[in-house]
Formats: C-alpha cells, structure tokens, sequence
C-alpha cells in the first residue's frame, strides 16, 4: 500500500482518519491551537467489510480515496454509526452515496438525527441494542451504549477475538496525531493537556454518564483502544482509562487557581495579593489567570484541576463583570465537584457583584471560605487583612 496516511493495525484492521489543522474553533467555541484527529477504522470481516465511524466533511476527498485504497476493488458493505456529532459523521451522506448498497449499523436515537441532519432513511439502517452482537462476515462486533458520553445516542463497540474497544469520543483528545498514531510511538506528554483539556470542556459535564460507562466496560478484555479522537492505545492502556477515571472522578489537585476581572488593576492588585498570602502560607501550586486575556476552554480545564478556586471582579451594572458573569453559568452547568471556593469583588459607588458571587457559591455546593474580600476602589491595609485571612482559611482547607 503507497498511500502512508493510511496505517496497518493488525490484518483485518486499517487506521484511515484524517488530522484537521485548520479548524480554529472546535464546535465553534474550543481553540484547536494543535489541531484534532477525526479517527475512522476499516475493519475487514473476511467476506464482509466495515467501516467504523466516519470523518468531518472537510476532508472528504482524503477520506474516500483512504477508503478506496484500503478496499483495493472490494464493496464496503458496512458503516457503524457509534456516534452523530457531524465530526464523525458529516461525510456519511459521500459514503452512502459512493456505496449505495452499504447497510448502516447504528442504534434508535441515532436514526431520527441521521435523517434530519443528512435525509439518510431507515431502509439501510441494522439495528443493535446495548449488548447485541452482529457478524461482520467472518468476524464479530458487540455494541454497548453509552449514553451522554457525548450524546444521547452514542455507542461503542468491541471485537472480543482481538480485544479492541472502537470507542468513539471516549479516550479521546485534541491534538493532531503527528506522525506516530500509537501511544507506545508518540510522547504522551505533548497529548495529556489537551487530553485534559478536551475532556473538561467536551465530555465533562457528563461525568457521571463517564463513571457508568467505564462501570459497564470494565468487564471487558481490553487490549487496544481506538477512539474517534487522539492516539490509537495499544500498550499502555491502563494510563487513558485512568485519567479518565481520575477525571470523571473529578480528582482535584493541591493547589489554587485564581481567576480575576480587573477593568483598572484594583482587582488585579487583590488577586496578588491573596497570592502573596498563599504563599506566605506554604500553598505551592497557584496560578493567576486574566479572565479578559484567558479563553474560556482553558479556564475550564484549570477549574477542573485545582481544589482551590479563588474568583474576583469588579461590580459591572449591578452585577458580575461580564467575562465573569459568563464564567460563573458555564461553572455552575458543569457540575464540578471537590472544589473551596473563594471570592473577591470591588465597586466604587455601588455594589452587586458579591451578591453574585454569594449566589453562585449557595448553588455550587463547593466548600466555600468563611471570608470574602469586598474593596472599594484601591485595597488599603483592612482588606490586606482579609486577603491574608483568606489565603489562611484556603490553606487549612486544601489540607483537609
Ligand atoms: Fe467527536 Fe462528540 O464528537
């Protein structure tokens, strides 16, 4: 075979995904500043062939000619459906329109989006339930749903012969797969943050559809992992399946993150502070972030991380400043857990924005420090005070 985009991963199964580098923004809202990988596999049955999950439409004609090649004359005479998100599936209408034959295997919620998002009918469509297996010629495929993980819809499935798990979004990361496609091949280090990154913004809300999903896979013998994002896992797959436990888990690390509005440096000059006074106090790991300056995604991803949050702003039209107001919905609907929550606010003839805040930590059920810090206008020396009783109760707490 010529075309080296293309990767043999064992005799009957193909990698022929694609890497997207000229996205900006995934879903319109995640910066992609290393790209992504749409993963797409052909599984060959013996006397049948399957396609499992499909790429974006962008890159169609790389897709289908990855595909051609691979066929080298032969029908396909399957797709699995296993997730709907039109990453993996927008170029399915090019595939059924290049093999009008092939049969669709996905499951019922997946029906209704194909055909409102592509007109693609139910006549070409197999069935399978939480469980079922189909023969894909001489082979087999088991499928297990995973609701919410990140669809409603969304499944994976798994060849016990060989014990691999296609798992669509699960395990999955940004980053384009440069070169090695393996995880045994590449650095792990270079994938892990926006692994991470990937997980809290995309598949994090639904941790706990995470936790079940995982709960049912366990009994599985697992001996490769190929997802639909991100590195092929073959030799250490112990080190995926763990950070995303470990996400899902929402394991918290020692440490605070401090994320701050500061329209004239007043509550810049707070959040300083209280680092200063963290660090008086032996905290080590503390990051300062501008919230004007810092994307959304990261500081999702950052929140997700630290036990301590520590979030300030000036009052804005009675209210949170803005890029915080925002910051605080997205919070409260990822449902995070294992965090201490402290806040700081400003205002210089009226307030609102610690009522806010008050609010959001009453909703949050995060640990929330007895002492918050309201200053008007430029800190002086009583809200010094304060900064250092915070930073005194944030300590105590991450000790906990
Ligand atoms: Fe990669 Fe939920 O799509």
């Amino acid at each position: 075979m010529g075309n080296l985009r293309i990767v043999k991963i064992n005799d009957h199964l193909h990698y022929i995904g694609v890497n997207d580098r000229y996205t900006h923004l995934f879903e319109a809202m995640w910066p992609l500043p290393d790209g992504i990988s749409y993963n797409s596999y052909l599984f060959d049955g013996g006397s049948k062939t399957c396609l499992i999950d499909c790429v974006r439409i962008d890159s169609v004609r790389e897709f289908m000619d990855n595909i051609s090649e691979v066929l080298d004359g032969r029908p396909l005479d399957y797709v699995v459906v296993n997730h709907m998100e039109p990453d993996h599936t927008s170029s399915l209408k090019s595939v059924v329109e290049r093999f009008p034959e092939i049969k669709i295997i996905t499951n019922k919620k997946a029906v209704k989006m194909m055909s409102n998002f592509y007109n693609i009918g139910e006549e070409n469509v197999v069935l399978v339930e939480d469980g079922e297996t189909v023969e894909i010629g001489e082979r087999k495929l088991t499928f297990y749903t995973t609701p919410m993980v990140h669809w409603p819809e969304s499944m994976v499935c798994f060849e016990e012969e060989t014990g691999i798990l296609f798992s669509q979004d699960a395990f999955g990361g940004f980053g384009t797969l440069d070169g090695a496609i393996f995880d045994d091949q590449l650095d792990w280090e270079v994938y892990r943050e926006e692994t991470i990154r990937y997980y809290t913004n995309i598949v994090g809300k639904y941790s706990v559809q995470v936790i079940r999903a995982l709960k049912k896979l366990e009994g599985l013998d697992i001996k490769m992992i190929c997802p639909d994002h991100g590195p092929v896992w073959r030799e250490n797959i112990g080190r995926i399946v763990g950070l995303y436990s470990d996400l899902s888990e929402q394991k918290t690390e020692d440490g605070v993150l401090i994320v701050y509005g500061s329209m004239y440096g007043n509550s810049e000059f707070v959040a300083e502070s209280i680092a200063r006074a963290l660090a008086d106090e032996g905290v080590r790991n503390i990051r300062i972030r501008d919230i004007s300056k810092t994307h959304l995604s990261y500081l999702i991803s950052e929140t997700w991380n630290y036990k301590g949050i520590i979030l300030g702003c000036p009052t804005y039209n009675v209210g949170l400043f803005p890029p915080m107001e925002n910051l605080v919905e997205v919070l409260k609907k990822q449902k995070m857990k294992n965090h201490v929550l402290g806040t700081f606010t400003n205002y210089t003839w009226g307030g609102g924005a610690e009522k806010k805040f008050a609010e959001f930590a009453e909703q949050s059920k995060w640990e929330v420090l007895p002492t918050t810090v309201d200053v008007m206008g430029l800190p002086g020396d009583e809200d010094f005070e304060k900064c250092r009783q915070m930073a005194k109760e944030m300590a105590e707490a991450l000790k906990k």
